[in-house]
């Protein structure tokens, strides 16, 4: 995998990163590609606001793989506290997964997040159910931390869980 181009977004690209990260996770479109959290939520997965203040943040960015002059992948990168970053949105176009570009914009974060923010460790939530997602993420280097995290229910902003027992369990890795 040689032509893909990862740059940090800007304002301009907000609809088409959109656009992909909803196809990504959400709906029959995302059934495409190998893992979805359709059978979880539906709704909304993010907005266009949520994806401008992402961009305008401080201690947030996310990076655009393009190929083609098609935004065909995505992730949010994000400073949590002093040596600890994390990553999310984590989006390949369902079409084009399993080709290795998901594996290229997880170390593309975890370099962002080293260079600009002096991480040495990567936190990421998953939700439990995602075995084959997690079992991927381990295979990178993340492990299981035994802690969890709440979802956010009756803000809509994060979609529309299709159970009332949606939580995410951490994982972590430290950086080399
Ligand atoms: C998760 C996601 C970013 C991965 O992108 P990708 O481009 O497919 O990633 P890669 O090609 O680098 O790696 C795919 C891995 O899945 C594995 N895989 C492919 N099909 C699979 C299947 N049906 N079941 C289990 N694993 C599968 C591949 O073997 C590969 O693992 P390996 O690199 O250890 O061999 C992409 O599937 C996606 O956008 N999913 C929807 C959004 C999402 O769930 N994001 C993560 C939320 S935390």
């Amino acid at each position: 995998m040689t032509d893909l181009d990862i740059r940090d977004a800007v304002p301009a690209d907000i609809l088409a990163l959109h656009a992909l990260i909803e196809s990504a996770y959400r709906g029959e479109a995302s059934r495409a590609g190998w893992t979805t959290e359709a059978d979880l939520l539906d709704g909304q997965r993010t907005d266009p606001e949520e994806l401008a203040d992402i961009i305008a943040a401080e201690d947030q960015g996310l990076l655009v793989g393009w190929r083609g002059g098609a935004a065909i992948a995505c992730v949010k990168y994000q400073r949590l506290t002093e040596g600890v970053g994390y990553f999310g949105m984590l989006s390949v176009g369902p079409a084009l997964q399993s080709a290795g570009i998901g594996r290229r914009m997880v170390e593309a974060a975890e370099e962002r997040l080293a260079a600009r923010h002096g991480a040495n460790r990567i936190r990421i939530h998953v939700f439990p159910q995602r075995d084959s997602l997690i079992a991927w993420y381990q295979r990178l280097g993340y492990a299981l931390t035994g802690e969890t995290a709440p979802f956010p229910y009756g803000d809509e902003r994060f979609g529309l869980p299709r159970r009332d027992d949606l939580h995410f369990v951490i994982l972590e890795k430290p950086l080399g």
